[in-house]
């Protein structure tokens, strides 16, 4: 069977375009596949959150003068772009708990920064981190609740555990702090470097051959607040007990919300 110029450009035409669809597709697809990799939950228990459908989201906390505004952006940005219950368990931790005033707060995985913000408004020189992807989202929230010349407002930069925590140096920091942080069970041994390595764990390798030589500098603390959905959390709590002396500070029944604090071993 013969077909002419005109047909064989038609197929040609029609092959290119079915392949470059299914191209975009497919990376359409495997985007979604990565943001709901980070989800903490079976994705069809997402629904018990109505809080996430609000695209704005307003805190106060007793000893902050200043409401604390956030946008969230569940559909868009995922569970990085939505205020956990364990991020406000533990703003009201530091905020009765806590002297801020001048401290160095590092946050990982601040996520929309609520944590972050509030340590701020404290008196805090906060650093908030998080995921490459989601730092633009993370700096509105930030933008929206401070000054634009307000230099206590934090600093916004990218950490992915495991890699980036080099970029770091432990000694400017008193508090590493995170909310909600431990939950992908692929990331604890990252999580865990990242955290040891940030205060100086005497059991961390790189700390040991570039920062054990500053003895005289006080080592962070470390304060966590998680949520134990699965037995997998307390497996990571288990494994920082060999790196911390670890003293459990808050339980919240009934949200299943647990607070840390840390001092390095
Ligand atoms: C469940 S959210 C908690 C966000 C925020 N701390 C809160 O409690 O509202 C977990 C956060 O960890 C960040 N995250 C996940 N994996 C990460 C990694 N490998 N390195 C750095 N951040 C990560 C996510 O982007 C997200 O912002």
């Amino acid at each position: 069977m013969f077909i002419n110029l005109y047909d064989f450009l038609i197929i040609i035409i029609g092959v290119v375009a079915a392949s470059n669809m299914s191209a975009h597709n497919r990376s359409k697809s495997e985007e979604n596949e990565q943001s709901w990799a980070l989800v903490p939950y079976d994705v069809s228990q997402i629904n018990l959150f109505p809080s996430f459908t609000e695209k704005k989201r307003t805190f106060r906390f007793e000893g902050i003068a200043d409401e604390i505004v956030i946008e969230q952006n569940w559909d868009g940005q995922g569970v990085s772009a939505v205020v956990w219950e364990a991020a406000i368990e533990l703003t009201n931790y530091v905020v009765a708990n806590k002297n801020l005033k001048g401290a160095r707060v590092l946050e990982l995985g601040a996520g929309t920064g609520l944590v972050g913000i509030a340590c701020s408004k404290l008196g805090a020189k906060v650093t908030v981190t998080d995921l490459c992807e989601f730092l633009p989202f993370l700096s509105r929230n930030v933008c929206m609740n401070f000054a634009e010349n307000d230099t206590n407002q934090p600093v916004v930069q990218e950490l992915k555990w495991g890699e980036k925590h080099h970029l770091y140096n432990p000694n400017d920091y008193d508090f590493v702090i995170g909310a909600d942080i431990v939950y992908i069970e692929d990331t604890f041994d990252d999580l865990l470097d990242t955290i040891c390595y940030l205060c100086r764990c005497k059991t961390h390798s790189s700390v040991l051959s570039d920062y054990s030589k500053n003895t005289t500098a006080n080592r962070p603390s470390l304060i966590l607040s998680a949520k134990m959905r699965y037995s997998r959390e307390e497996k990571f709590v288990a494994k920082l007990k060999r790196h911390f002396k670890i003293s459990h500070v808050v339980t919240v029944k009934e949200s299943k919300i647990h607070i840390y604090e840390g001092t390095p071993l």
